[in-house]
């Protein structure tokens, strides 16, 4: 196991299209798996796409309820015209929340950690995790699907508006 860097926004391959991953059960991509879940659980996060350390391949690691789960090449589609808006944040983009719109419902295929196919539905949390985690795969960031920059500000000073609110 081993603690794998993370690019911030600006470094040049967080904005690459990355590439389909023809066979996961790879040694060295079960290690990358693993690596890149003891990443995201030591820097609390819920989603870590293989982009965010530097490797332009289709995968990333979630954090599904108690267990992490990887998804390698996913296709996603939106399930429905309904639409939700909520805060995210990103390990690449340390101490900021954006509020971002996303399809509420998507459906998702691809591979799991044993190269088996997977497919299934998601909705809230899970389905914007999924989301934001495919978008590094096409090297796209959160803050570039905003439309409204009234909301994106630093943890600490919205949580303090918030409090401040009660
Ligand atoms: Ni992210």
């Amino acid at each position: 196991m081993a603690m794998l860097k993370i690019a911030r926004m600006g470094h040049p391959v967080l904005l690459q299209q990355a590439e389909d991953v023809p066979d996961p059960t790879l040694p060295e991509l079960r290690r990358l798996v693993r690596d890149m879940a003891e990443t995201m659980l030591d820097a609390q996060g819920i989603g870590l796409a293989a982009p965010q350390v530097h490797l332009p391949l289709r995968l990333f690691v979630w954090r599904n309820g108690s267990t992490v789960a990887a998804l390698f090449n996913p296709v996603l589609q939106p399930l429905g015209p309904e639409v939700e808006t909520a805060w995210e944040g990103c390990l690449s983009i340390p101490g900021l929340r954006g509020a971002v719109t996303r399809p509420r419902r998507i459906r998702f295929t691809g591979l799991d950690a044993n190269g088996e196919a997977v497919e299934g539905e998601a909705e809230g949390i899970a389905a914007r995790v999924m989301q934001h985690e495919a978008d590094h795969l096409m090297g796209v960031l959160y803050p570039m699907r905003m439309t409204d920059f009234s909301q994106f500000g630093f943890v600490e000073e919205l949580a303090r508006a918030e409090e401040a609110k009660r």
